[in-house]
């Protein structure tokens, strides 16, 4: 007896990115990235020394992986576009890039496998990060244009574009922790580069509208949600702080049109705010998006701020709450996550409540795990029941959501193969299939053969 049966239409899949799948970084005439250049420069920050030139080289294998990916049933797949293949100069179009992505778009639907793109995944060209990337507003016009030319070369086939995948990812780890390049600790740099972004993505839309395809356009948000110590005033105010600076700095914006106003004098309270100019509000009032990509992991456990504040580096959010470790806890031993599957529940129900139901699907959601090869069987096969129940417990959730009037369309799990995850590299594996990254053989693992069974049933 089937228990968990998802609405019709409900997309299946699986999402990556350009950087971390196509490998041929130097090569079809690509620009470099920032992660192009920070391999050169530092190569030792990286798990291994393993770069993301080579990647799992979709740029070669994308017709054999997508037959694979209809192998297990997917009936859509997320990727990116790479900025700076499409655009090395960031003005003439590489024949070579549109050719490539033709290709994938074009074979992607061949088999029945829905594409939804994305057009900036942590990625920026190199040339625009000379002139400080997202800190120059002049990126955010130079983001507009390329975005125009995607819609313009791929938007008679890509009916679902995102314009940005977690773009407060780049803002955490880049401007407010030295763990993406550029490596700068600066609050002040960081809601500007945050602020920019918005506008980005507000101004991207904008485009699309004016095209007038007949397509959605969306972004992707990993909404953490922040789950307080106790139900102390203090300890609430820290939660609703983390919430204000790491979910709904772009969540309220992108689905309202707004900022929240906590969050607004907040940041003018410590002189904070960027720079804004007339026209700005405007723009983000009239360009929300038609629906919303979650990609959930794990909690964001927070209490009232109780240890020292190292003010070394001036306000930092740190300084308005301190995290928590929930002694209930359950951990992904393999890397070192809290799992909390209701967590996907919670955000079904406050987008629901608070952001007038719009449509939306989980855009990634998944397990890693490190020396994964433990798990092979003599077939081959990893034996990843670990990653099943993952999805399993999380799905099941999901469905309370839905049933109780969430609008959520679809699930996709991170990721299709294993692929390079930035500083980790290979190091936490998340595939429907184990990459050999010494030959670039593909290996289905179980739990890709047991999402084709759900896929197949709509459900559980
Ligand atoms: C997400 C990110 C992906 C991938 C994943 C797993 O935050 O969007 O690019 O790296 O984490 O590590």
């Amino acid at each position: 007896m089937q228990k968990y049966v998802f609405p019709e239409g409900f997309l299946w899949g699986a999402a990556a990115s350009a950087t971390q799948t196509e490998g041929a970084a130097n090569e079809g005439g690509k620009g470099k990235n920032i992660w192009d250049h920070w391999y050169e420069i530092e190569p030792d920050r990286f798990y291994q020394d393993v770069g993301p030139s080579e990647t799992s080289d979709f740029y070669h294998h994308y017709k054999e992986d997508i037959k694979r990916m209809k192998d297990i049933n997917m009936n859509s797949f997320r990727t990116s576009i790479s900025w700076s293949r499409l655009l090395p100069d960031g003005v003439n179009i590489n024949q070579e890039a549109v050719d490539f992505y033709n290709q994938v778009i074009d074979e992607l639907l061949k088999n029945d496998v829905t594409p939804i793109i994305n057009l900036y995944h942590f990625d920026m060209p190199f040339h625009l990060q000379e002139i400080e990337g997202w800190e120059n507003r002049e990126v955010v016009e130079s983001f507009a244009y390329y975005a125009k030319t995607a819609f313009h070369l791929f938007g008679d086939r890509v009916k679902r574009w995102t314009t940005f995948n977690e773009p407060i990812v780049p803002v955490e780890m880049g401007y407010l922790n030295d763990f993406h390049y550029p490596c700068v600790v600066d609050m002040k740099r960081a809601v500007t580069v945050a602020y920019h972004t918005m506008l980005a993505s507000a101004m991207a839309i904008g485009e699309y509208r004016n095209m007038n395809q007949d397509g959605e356009i969306g972004i992707i948000l990993n909404l953490t949600p922040s789950y307080p110590r106790s139900q102390d005033e203090a300890d609430l105010k820290a939660a609703e702080i983390a919430d204000l600076f790491f979910n709904r700095s772009f969540l309220d914006p992108s689905v309202l049109g707004e900022y929240p106003v906590e969050l607004i004098q907040l940041l003018k309270e410590h002189d904070l705010l960027p720079q804004t100019f007339d026209g700005d509000h405007a723009l983000i009032k009239e360009n929300i998006v038609d629906f919303l990509g979650v990609n959930y992991y794990q909690p964001r456990r927070v209490k009232k701020k109780e240890t020292p504040v190292d003010d070394s580096h001036g306000i930092l959010p740190t300084h308005f709450f301190d995290s928590y470790i929930w002694p209930e806890r359950r951990m992904n031993p393999h890397r070192g996550w809290e799992i909390y599957e209701k967590g996907v529940y919670d955000i079904a129900i406050n987008i629901r409540d608070n952001y007038n139901n719009i449509p939306w699907y989980v855009a990634e959601n998944g397990m890693g795990v490190s020396d994964e090869e433990r798990f092979m069987d003599d077939s081959n096969m990893i034996q990843d029941d670990y990653r099943i129940e993952f999805y399993q417990e999380h799905l099941k959730w999901l469905h309370k959501g839905i049933e109780e009037g969430s609008n959520c369309f679809g699930y996709h799990v991170w990721t299709f193969m294993d692929n390079w995850s930035w500083l980790n590299a290979y190091k936490n594996r998340y595939g429907f299939y184990r990459v050999d990254i010494n030959n670039q053989k593909r290996y289905l693992k179980k739990s890709g053969y047991w999402f084709k069974e759900v896929v197949e049933r709509n459900g559980l």
